[in-house]
């Protein structure tokens, strides 16, 4: 976990921002992600006519983990335009936990943490195997 290569990240993170779809916020966003067997998964926001129906970075990039193999996330990074980072939603904070390595890393705008640190509690796989059904 120590040998992350953020910028190398972060480079994944720009060049998926520069084929964002965003005319209607104009606001442009990349995200990238390290996975468990070290390759790299990468999306960017898509948005929609029907506003509410766009979708954020995050959401092309769990797609892009399970197309290409599946895995666990060990560090994630998301970009704007100006290519600085930014927070992933709280939506995408449960979008990413799902697919998380326990202790996986974030590069945020207070610096590096871990996905529990950013979503304290989470609701996750594990709740649902605690119920019977
Ligand atoms: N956006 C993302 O892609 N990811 C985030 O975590 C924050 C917001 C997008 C959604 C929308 O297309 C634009 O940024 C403005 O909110």
């Amino acid at each position: 976990m120590t040998d992350i290569d953020w910028d190398e990240l972060r480079a994944v993170a720009t060049e998926a921002m520069h084929r964002a779809y965003a005319p209607y916020s104009r606001y442009q966003v990349g995200a990238a992600a390290l996975v468990s067997d070290g390759r790299i998964v990468s999306g960017c926001n898509v948005e929609n006519a029907s506003y509410g129906v766009g979708l954020c970075a995050e959401c092309a990039l769990v797609g892009d983990l399970h197309m290409s193999g599946g895995g666990q996330l060990v560090a994630f990074v998301c970009v704007n335009k100006e290519g600085q980072t930014i927070m992933p939603c709280g939506r995408c904070r449960q979008l990413l936990n799902e697919f998380a390595l326990p202790g996986m890393l974030l590069e945020t705008v207070s610096g590096i943490r871990t996905i529990d640190e950013v979503l304290p509690d989470a609701f996750g796989p594990r709740d649902l195997e605690e119920v019977s059904r």
